[in-house]
């Protein structure tokens, strides 16, 4: 198994204060898009949400239904610690590979970089979204846009325009993938903006 697939190597980072991804705030790309929606019912899923600062945000903006997901108990509890009013059966403690569910979208921000950059286990992420989101359902987020090869030893793990398009173009309809013009200042034009819709 690789180190990134088990939970308790989170856990150890959360638990001694090195989460260097965290950016202390919601992301704005991520908000911007959903404030610009008028729809606040959608049932929404952030994976990997780790401290979930987007989540708890979009909360509080009226998206009651947006479900925050990290299988590290540790974020977990971080999450819980910074946003007590959130709804306890919308904390999913979960392996996103091992979840059930429908969502109208699926949120991406620094969970794919995450996983063990092999073609096997990305096809296994872009199989896991078609199959939670709705018909017409949308993943949307933020991907790096520095190269994958040769892997660095640690996650972050990248890719090109090439490879993400690849991948999710089997399933899902690419509405938007471009260079994000509105990243948090420290990731300014590291990363793309993507918008892809599940076929109905
Ligand atoms: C690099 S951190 C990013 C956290 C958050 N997205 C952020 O932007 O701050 C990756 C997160 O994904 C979680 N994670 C990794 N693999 C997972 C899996 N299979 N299921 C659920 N969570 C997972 C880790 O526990 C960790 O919190």
């Amino acid at each position: 198994m690789h180190f990134t697939s088990n939970s308790e190597y989170w856990s150890k980072r959360y638990n001694r204060q090195d989460h260097p991804w965290d950016l202390h705030r919601p992301s704005r790309p991520i908000i911007e898009y959903f404030t610009q929606l008028k729809n606040r019912e959608s049932k929404i899923l952030i994976p990997g949400a780790g401290p979930g600062h987007e989540v708890g945000y979009l909360y509080e903006q009226g998206f009651k239904q947006v479900h925050y997901m990290d299988f590290s108990d540790s974020a977990c509890s971080l999450f819980k610690a910074t946003y007590p009013n959130f709804p306890a059966d919308q904390i999913l403690s979960d392996d996103f590979f091992n979840h059930g569910g429908k969502y109208d979208f699926i949120v991406e921000q620094t969970f794919f970089c995450a996983l063990e950059p092999s073609r096997k286990m990305r096809k296994k992420y872009a199989d896991s979204v078609y199959q939670l989101l709705k018909n017409g359902g949308k993943l949307i987020g933020l991907w790096w846009n520095f190269p994958l090869d040769p892997p660095p030893s640690n996650p972050p793990y990248g890719g090109s325009k090439e490879e993400y398009l690849g991948l999710f173009e089997e399933k899902l309809t690419t509405q938007i993938f471009d260079t994000c013009y509105n990243s948090a200042e420290e990731r300014a034009g590291k990363e793309w903006f993507g918008v892809f819709s599940k076929k109905s």
